[in-house]
C-alpha cells in the first residue's frame, strides 16, 4: 500500500500521499489539498517545496553529494569533458565513442553566428554588462533561428539544444572581443569546445593565442562543476517560464537573468570585488568578519553559504584544488588566492558561521580560476551561464516530455486592503 500521512485541519482529518525519491527523499503531494480543505501552502522562497520530480541532478545538502544522473560530480571532474557531461545530462546516459564523435561534429558545425547579429553587438553600449546582452541575445537567436515547418518536434528541439551549446559560446566571445573593440575571432574546426573559446577569447592578428592543456583541462573542470544543480533560482526560471509552452531560447534567456543576480550566479564576480576591496582597501580579516555578522551591515561574506548544503559544498572543494593546480601550473601568485584562503580560515572558525552552517560555496574560489584562465571579471557570470546550459536544457526538456506538465502558477495569500471603493480624484482626501 502506498504510503500517506494525515493532516488534522479545523476538526477534519485529511489523507495525503508521500513521494519517494530513488535515493529516499519524500515528499508529501499536495496537489489536492486545496480542493480537500481550502487551505493552501505557503513556503517563501520555496525552502520546503519541491516543483517537481526530477531524473537529473541528485544533491544532498547535509553530506555534501552532488551527483549528474547518478554519476558523482567528482569522477566527472576527474574524467569526464564538458561536451561529454552535456550529453550526459540532456540525455540520460554518458555516450557511446561514434555519439560523442558525432556530437562534437554537430556542436562544430553550429558554432557560427548569423552574421547580421554583429550587428547588435556593435551597437550595445560599451559599459553594459555582458549577462544583459547574453540575455537579449540568447532571446534573439529565436528570430534568427526560426523552427523550419518541415521540422518534427523532436528535431525542432535537438537542433536549437546544439545551436545553443555551440553558439552561446561563440557570442561570449564575440562580446568580449567587441567590447574591446578587437576583431571577432571565429571558431575552429579543428579544436574542441574548450580550446576553441579560449583561442576565440584571445587570439588575435598580432599575438596569435597558444592553446595550453592546462587551461583547457581547468575550463572543462569548471564548465563542469557548474552543468546543473537541479531546481537553483535560474533552472527555476527556465521551467517556470518554460511551462508557459515558451520556446527554448526564451526560456534560456530568462535563466540567464536570474542567474546575473549576486546572490545566484552573480557571486563570483561579487567574491572578487570583495577580495579585490579588501586587498586594495587593507581591511583586517577582523574587521570584514564583523561586517558580515552585522546586522544592520548589508555586507555578507560573498562565496559564502548555500541554501541547500549545509556543509562544504563539494564543488567548492574541487575548485579550490583546480585553482591551487592553475596557479601552480602558471606560476601565477595572485595575492587574492591568500587572502581567500585566510578568509575562509576566519569564517570556519567563527561562531556566527559555523552556527548557520555558512561554508565557501562553489564561487567562493571560482573566480581565481577564472582570473588565471586570463577572464575579466564582468564576464565571470557569464561562464557560468556557458557551464550551466546543458542543466538548463536538461530541466526544460524533462518539463516538456513530461505529458502532465503543467503552467507554473503559484498561489498567494493577499495581505492587501479589503474591498474599497473607487474615491474620484476632487473628492479625495488631502495627503502628505
Ligand atoms: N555572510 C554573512 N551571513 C550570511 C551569509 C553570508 N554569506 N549567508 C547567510 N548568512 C546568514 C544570514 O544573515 C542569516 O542570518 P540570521 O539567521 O541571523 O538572520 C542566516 O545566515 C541564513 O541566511 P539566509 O539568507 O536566510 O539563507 P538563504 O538560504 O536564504 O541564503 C544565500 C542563501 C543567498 C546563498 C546566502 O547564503 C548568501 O547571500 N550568500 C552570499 C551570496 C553567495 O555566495 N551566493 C552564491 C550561492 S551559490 C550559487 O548560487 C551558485
Amino acid at each position: 500500500m502506498s504510503e500517506t500521512v494525515q493532516l488534522l485541519i479545523d476538526g477534519k482529518t485529511v489523507e495525503l500521499p508521500v513521494v519517494t525519491g530513488s535515493e529516499g527523499e519524500k515528499a508529501i503531494d499536495i496537489g489536492r489539498l486545496r480542493q480537500l480543505t481550502g487551505y493552501i501552502t505557503l513556503d517563501p522562497g520555496f525552502a520546503n517545496t519541491g516543483s517537481c520530480t526530477s531524473a537529473i541532478t541528485f544533491m544532498n545538502g547535509e553530506q555534501g553529494v552532488l551527483r549528474y544522473r547518478g554519476i558523482p560530480v567528482e569522477q566527472l571532474a576527474e574524467r569526464s569533458t564538458f561536451v561529454e557531461t552535456a550529453y550526459l545530462l540532456i540525455n540520460g546516459a554518458l555516450p557511446t565513442k561514434p555519439q560523442l564523435v558525432n556530437w562534437s561534429q554537430l556542436l562544430n558545425r553550429h558554432s557560427l553566428v548569423h552574421e547580421d547579429m554583429q550587428i547588435f553587438y556593435q551597437n550595445f553600449p560599451r559599459h553594459s554588462h555582458p549577462m544583459g546582452i547574453l540575455s537579449a541575445m540568447v532571446n534573439a537567436l529565436r528570430s534568427f533561428y526560426p523552427t523550419l515547418p518541415t521540422s518534427t518536434a523532436e528535431e525542432a528541439i535537438n537542433i536549437t539544444v546544439t545551436r545553443l551549446i555551440s553558439k552561446v559560446r561563440t557570442m561570449a566571445a564575440m562580446s568580449y572581443k567587441i567590447s574591446r573593440g578587437h576583431r571577432v575571432v571565429y571558431p575552429r574546426p579543428d579544436l574542441d569546445y574548450c580550446a576553441n573559446f579560449l583561442n576565440m577569447m584571445f587570439d588575435n592578428p598580432v599575438q596569435p593565442y597558444t592553446i595550453d592543456p592546462r587551461l583547457v583541462r581547468a575550463l572543462n573542470v569548471f564548465w563542469i562543476l557548474h552543468a546543473d544543480h537541479e531546481q537553483n533560482c535560474s533552472t527555476s526560471a527556465v521551467r517556470l517560464v518554460g511551462s508557459a509552452r515558451v520556446n527554448l531560447y526564451a526560456s534560456i534567456s530568462a535563466g540567464v537573468s536570474a542567474l546575473w543576480g549576486p546572490l545566484h550566479g552573480g557571486a563570483n564576480q561579487a567574491v572578487i570585488e570583495m577580495l579585490r576591496a579588501i586587498h586594495e582597501g587593507g581591511e583586517s580579516m577582523a574587521t570584514v568578519i564583523a561586517r558580515a555578522k552585522d546586522p544592520n551591515d548589508p555586507f555578507r561574506l560573498m562565496g559564502f553559504g548555500h541554501r541547500v548544503y549545509k556543509t562544504r559544498d563539494p564543488r567548492a572543494k574541487i575548485m579550490k584544488q583546480v585553482c591551487d593546480e592553475l596557479l601552480e601550473a602558471t606560476q601565477v601568485n595572485d595575492p587574492l588566492l591568500t587572502i581567500a584562503v585566510e578568509l575562509e580560515k576566519w569564517a570556519l572558525e567563527d561562531e556566527y558561521f559555523v552556527s548557520r552552517d555558512l561554508y565557501p560555496n562553489v564561487d567562493f574560489y571560482s573566480g581565481i580560476v577564472l582570473r588565471a584562465l586570463g577572464i575579466p571579471t564582468n564576464m565571470f557570470t557569464v561562464m557560468f551561464a556557458i557551464g550551466r546550459l546543458p542543466g538548463w536544457i536538461a530541466q526544460w526538456k524533462e518539463g516538456a516530455d513530461d505529458p502532465d506538465w503543467k503552467l507554473y502558477r503559484p498561489r498567494q495569500i493577499y495581505t492587501g486592503p479589503p474591498v474599497n471603493e473607487y474615491v474620484p480624484i476632487a473628492e479625495r482626501e488631502p495627503r502628505e
